[in-house]
């Protein structure tokens, strides 16, 4: 009988338990059995690993992080910890492995399928920074949480006539950051991708007061430095007192939309499908709606476009 592992690692993303449970029913009306590895690699590592049946992953479609649970695994990283995994999914025999995760998730994957083991990476992530794939899993139930809160905090800002500069999550990238950007309404949205000039930040928010634009909306990719530093520059050049509000950790969590359980679904079942066509070393991705498979070398050496026309776009809007 095949043997599938699946694990989660890195940071959760809302959707990733719809993957879990798309991957193990797949795999057992299939004929194959499923180990749960906790807290992602470093489960392998510690050989903290168990057997999964139909039953274990009901009523969990709905809920955000992962049962799996996970961790940041610096040790996958080196010799020995690699070989400690490879170790333990000798030892169970396991044939396949399933990383659902993001961009460092894959990577490790990958090292993983030079020792044999077939792997299948599953795009799951906040940020959208995968190579190859147009979304990961948890990026549109991200979108939908951060630009709740901003309608909330832009209650505040247009009853005092305040500018908010809001930090968003995405790593050393804008994606999470543009879609919320749009979705807001921001007046104005900061990437790592783009460069930004000071004096023209300066001189739009003077030229928005006189528009009796009172109320601005800035939304700062973390990517992009410290807010709290950017928002006291502004203040120097215009002596507007800029406000900041980092929205966090809320951004990863929550019940998943109906969008990010139904790629997590699509995703899990996709991979499952792959293996028993005897595909191997695949990464699922999502291209203009179809669901497709990627060789993983070929989703770690890309490096996925910025759509800067989104920017352009949210200037344009905000006049
Ligand atoms: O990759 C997801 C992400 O939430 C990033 O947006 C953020 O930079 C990072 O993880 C935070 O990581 P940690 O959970 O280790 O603090």
């Amino acid at each position: 009988m095949k043997k599938i592992a699946i694990l989660t690692p890195g940071g959760d993303a809302p959707g990733m338990n719809a993957c879990i449970r798309a991957v193990v029913r797949r795999s057992i009306s299939s004929g194959m059995e499923v180990y749960g590895v906790m807290n992602g690699y470093q489960g392998l590592i510690d050989d903290n690993i168990y057997k999964m049946e139909l039953r274990s992953v009901s009523g969990i479609i709905h809920h955000g992080g992962t049962i799996l649970k996970s961790s940041r695994c610096a040790e996958i990283k080196t010799d020995e910890g690699l070989s400690k995994a490879i170790a333990t999914l000798k030892k169970h025999q396991i044939d396949f492995l399933v990383v659902i995760g993001g961009d460092g998730s894959i990577r490790a994957a990958e090292k993983i399928s030079k020792f044999g083991i077939s792997v299948f990476g599953i795009p799951a992530s906040i940020d959208n920074d995968i190579f190859g794939t147009d979304e990961t899993i948890g990026f549109d139930t991200a979108i939908d949480t951060a630009v709740d809160a901003i309608d909330k905090i832009r209650d505040t800002a247009t009853s005092f006539d305040r500018v908010f500069i809001i930090e968003v999550m995405g790593r050393e990238h804008g994606f999470l950051a543009l879609e919320i950007g749009l979705a807001s309404g921001a007046e104005l949205v900061f990437i790592p991708e783009v460069k930004y000039d000071l004096k023209k930040v300066c001189d739009e928010l003077k030229k928005d007061q006189q528009k009796k634009k009172t109320s601005v909306i800035i939304v700062f990719a973390e990517g992009c430095g410290d807010a709290k530093e950017f928002a006291k520059k502004i203040f120097e050049c215009t002596g507007i007192d800029v406000k900041v509000s980092n929205l966090g950790y809320i951004q990863r969590g929550g019940n998943p939309s109906a969008r990010s359980r139904n790629l997590a679904s699509r995703f899990g079942s996709f991979s499952v499908d792959l293996i028993l066509k005897g595909e191997k070393n695949k990464v699922i991705v999502t291209q203009d709606c179809v669901i497709k498979a990627i060789p993983i070398e070929k989703a770690i050496s890309g490096e996925k476009d910025i759509p800067k026309d989104t920017l352009v776009l949210i200037e344009k809007l905000a006049v």
